[in-house]
């Protein structure tokens, strides 16, 4: 099994099961051209995004990390209409660049992006009263992992759909414990094991970005 061969893999169900259309591939175009890495969910990993997004029935949904805007893309397109998303990102240029993506692709009456540090935005938007939230999207500095699954409690309600990228990060979860971004997710992992208001599971990927995975957790009693 190789890297190629999850590509191949990726690539067959991706054009038979269809993935990204013009408005998407013309996001990651773009996106690579501004400059931005090359680090957004695949299209597969995208596509599911938009199907949990229509499982859950989710109307407001929450992403930490938006890059570009490509998984925002994924996301936005199933909301219904009147649904929400807002979507938190540090850098200006990405926001900027994710902004003209997201108008492109017909999605910007749905979608809110907030530039600033994340752990800024949460606490505005919690008390301007913003949310519940139907799912959360966790995606940016993976040391900030278990503050960001703080926030998004704090913005849920039981049910609440709560999905963390990068997981696996290719074993370094295991293999280098000392690793800053594997340590972000044990510390996840660790908050997720200890509070009774979550269900959660973590499924390793492989495909078109390598091997990772997601994790996903559901809001039982926020209550507790
Ligand atoms: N969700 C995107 C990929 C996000 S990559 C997709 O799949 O298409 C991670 C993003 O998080 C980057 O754009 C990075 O600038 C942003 N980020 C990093 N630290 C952050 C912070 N403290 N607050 C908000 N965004 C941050
Ligand atoms: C990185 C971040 C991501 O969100 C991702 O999907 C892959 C890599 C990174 O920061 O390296
Ligand atoms: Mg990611």
């Amino acid at each position: 099994m190789t890297p190629q061969l999850w590509q191949a893999v990726d690539e067959y169900f991706t054009g038979a099961l269809g993935a990204d259309d013009e408005a998407l591939a013309a996001a990651q175009r773009d996106a690579a051209a501004a400059g931005l890495p090359a680090i957004s969910v695949s299209a597969a990993q995208g596509k599911l995004l938009n199907l949990l997004v229509r499982v859950a029935g989710a109307r407001t949904i929450l992403e930490v990390g938006t890059l570009g805007g490509y998984s925002t893309i994924w996301m936005a397109r199933a909301l219904p209409a009147g649904g929400r998303l807002v979507t938190l990102e540090v850098d200006p240029t990405h926001a900027k660049v994710a902004q003209a993506n997201i108008e492109r692709a017909g999605v910007a009456d749905k979608v809110e992006i907030r530039v600033g540090r994340a752990a800024d935005s949460l606490p505005v938007l919690h008390s301007e009263g913003w949310g519940p939230v139907d799912l959360a999207f966790i995606d940016a500095d993976k040391p900030s992992n278990a503050v960001y699954l703080d926030w998004a409690l704090k913005l849920s309600h039981p049910g609440t759909v709560i999905v963390v990228d990068n997981v696996a990060r290719g074993g370094r979860v295991v293999e280098a414990p000392e690793d800053p971004a594997a340590q972000g997710v044990r510390k996840l992992v660790d908050a997720i094991h200890g509070d009774p208001r979550l269900d959660a599971t973590a499924i390793q990927t492989v495909g078109a970005k390598g091997y990772d995975g997601f994790l996903m957790a559901v809001v039982k009693d926020v209550e507790g």
